[in-house]
């Protein structure tokens, strides 16, 4: 949907990478002519280790899910799971310049995203975690002061935005959150999605969230940041979002 928005014409297929083989499966991608590819679990940081150049949000979360080999060979990586937010954070209303952000969850999700929400503007990112001291690591790898790992007894007292990076959604299970982050909450945005609101966009908006967000946006706008990367061309997104959430009723 994307190339035909552009008038492109690509292949753009699966391949299925042995758990000990990514290195060699990408060699055969490129030796076959392909250009660029995405690159899921498990193999995003192993992407990354394997790049020649990567980019700043690449770096920060050691894992990258887009590839890119320029005509002398070199081996591009980026992360654009972190912008794919953003965009789709804005496209859904959000104001992040200036914004108090409260971030659940310190894994790969959440390092991923740090450094684009630091570029939107935000005033504060609070990373709130079940084990503090991954949340420690990623406030000091960040290297900036408006990123802080908090405890429960250390929030602010109210955030604009709350975002859901763990993976208790899967579960269909909440990580622990006090209500009162939701009461000025404009919204609550869970990085998962499913063919129902999660537990988390319940709960938020029972205690107050303006709005709640799933996390299917996010997973368009990644595709279209990495379609961009490739191609130099903007796709049309609206509608591809559209598609999979009608997609996803009649699944
Ligand atoms: P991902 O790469 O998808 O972020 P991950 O690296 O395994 O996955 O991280 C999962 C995150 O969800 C972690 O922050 C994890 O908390 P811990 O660091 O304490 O393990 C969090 N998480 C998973 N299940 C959770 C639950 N039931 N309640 C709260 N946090 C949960």
């Amino acid at each position: 949907m994307f190339a035909k928005s552009c008038g492109i014409e690509l292949e753009y297929t699966k391949i299925l990478a042995p758990v000990d083989g990514f290195e060699q499966s990408l060699s055969n991608f490129w030796a076959e002519g392909g250009v660029g590819c995405n690159v899921t679990l498990p193999f995003k940081e192993q992407a990354y280790a394997l790049a020649n150049e990567c980019n700043s949000a690449a770096k920060l979360a050691k894992a990258a899910n887009t590839l890119k080999r320029d005509e002398s060979g070199t081996l591009q990586a980026f992360n654009t799971d972190g912008i794919g937010l953003v965009s789709d954070l804005i496209a859904k209303g959000a104001k992040l310049d200036g914004a108090s952000v409260l971030l659940l969850g310190a894994g790969g999700a959440a390092k991923g995203v740090v450094q684009p929400l630091l570029e939107a503007g935000v005033k504060a990112l609070h990373i709130l975690n079940r084990t503090l001291s991954k949340a420690q690591v990623i406030a000091k790898d960040s290297d900036n002061d408006r990123v802080v790992a908090v405890t429960t007894e250390s929030l602010a007292s109210s955030y604009e935005v709350v975002i859901n990076s763990t993976s208790a959604s899967l579960q269909g299970t909440l990580p622990e959150v006090p209500v009162s982050v939701f009461k000025h909450c404009t919204i609550a945005y869970d990085m998962v999605y499913g063919s129902e609101p999660t537990v988390f966009m319940g709960f938020a908006r029972e205690h107050g969230a303006t709005a709640q967000v799933d996390g299917l946006g996010m997973l368009v706008q990644q595709a279209a940041a990495a379609f961009t990367i490739w191609t130099g061309q903007q796709p049309e997104t609206h509608d591809v979002e559209h598609y999979l959430r009608e997609l996803k009723k009649t699944s």
